[in-house]
């Protein structure tokens, strides 16, 4: 149990003023900032966040595309006590608890109690347990490659028809993680899907090749010995280095 001098301890290090737990790095304005990617969502509809910390970007989700239901995805405390990141203004220079973290979430959503749900759990739990189908689903979780790629391709048996697929760090230049780029980009050349948006903020948004674009259809696409004549064609009669189908 927790002794009160812990109790004591834990609240009086908070800086007035500020939301359950301080904060040293500007989050709300970081989630303000990536708010537009939610235009490509429905109203309404059921969704995820995958990588919830502290709620920030739930908060925007809620007030801006009314799900009817959202759920809040993060492990949490099961990832450990703290999120071990480095010494970084984000988690308060480790100072923060992954239980502090899913707490500011729980006050962030107490006023939607009724329509969101916390599930404490990683990602991939909840997508192969899930038995329905999502509008949509924010991924801003690992940010490593592999977990990514994983991660999309498990989202496509739960994703809906016409659902989209939202997330952050989608950043080419090697400054950045790129291992979110480098997922969503080589998940839409495997799967039939399609990049609507990405750049900004690092935001990225893909869907289902819609089936209204009939001239994209796989069978209406020129026979790869089209492709490769084109390639010679365009290259002086030599294949191209960066020509991946042969
Ligand atoms: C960058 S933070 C998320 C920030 C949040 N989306 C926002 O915009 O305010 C990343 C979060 O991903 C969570 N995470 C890491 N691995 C995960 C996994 N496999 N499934 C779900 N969440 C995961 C971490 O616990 C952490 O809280």
């Amino acid at each position: 149990m927790m002794k009160l001098y812990d109790l004591f301890q834990r609240y009086a290090s908070k800086p007035k003023g500020q939301y359950p737990h301080g904060e040293a790095f500007p989050h709300e304005h970081h989630a303000n900032e990536r708010s537009f990617i939610l235009n490509f969502v429905k109203k309404g509809g059921v969704g995820a966040e995958f990588g919830v910390f502290r709620g920030h970007f739930s908060e925007i989700i809620v007030r801006v595309v009314e799900p009817t239901k959202l759920y809040l995805v993060d492990p949490w405390t099961k990832y450990g006590e703290r999120f071990n990141w480095g010494d970084m203004p984000f988690t308060e220079f480790n100072k923060l608890t992954t239980l502090e973290a899913k707490e500011d979430t729980e006050r962030r959503m107490q006023a939607h109690r009724g329509r969101v749900e916390l599930i404490e759990d990683f990602e991939e739990e909840f997508c192969k347990s899930f038995q329905s189908t999502l509008d949509f689903v924010y991924l801003d979780s690992s940010h490593f490659y592999i977990n990514t790629l994983r991660t999309l391709i498990m989202v496509d048996r739960i994703l809906a028809s016409d659902g989209v697929l939202i997330g952050d760090d989608w950043y080419w230049d090697t400054d950045h993680f790129s291992g979110v780029c480098r997922a969503v980009n080589d998940f839409v050349r495997c799967f039939d899907y399609e990049i609507c948006y990405a750049g900004h903020k690092g935001q990225f948004c893909i869907r289902r090749t819609p089936e209204w674009t009939h001239e994209y259809h796989p069978e209406r696409r020129p026979p790869f010995h089209d492709i490769r004549n084109w390639a010679l064609e365009a290259n002086g009669g030599q294949i191209p280095q960066s020509f991946m189908l042969t």
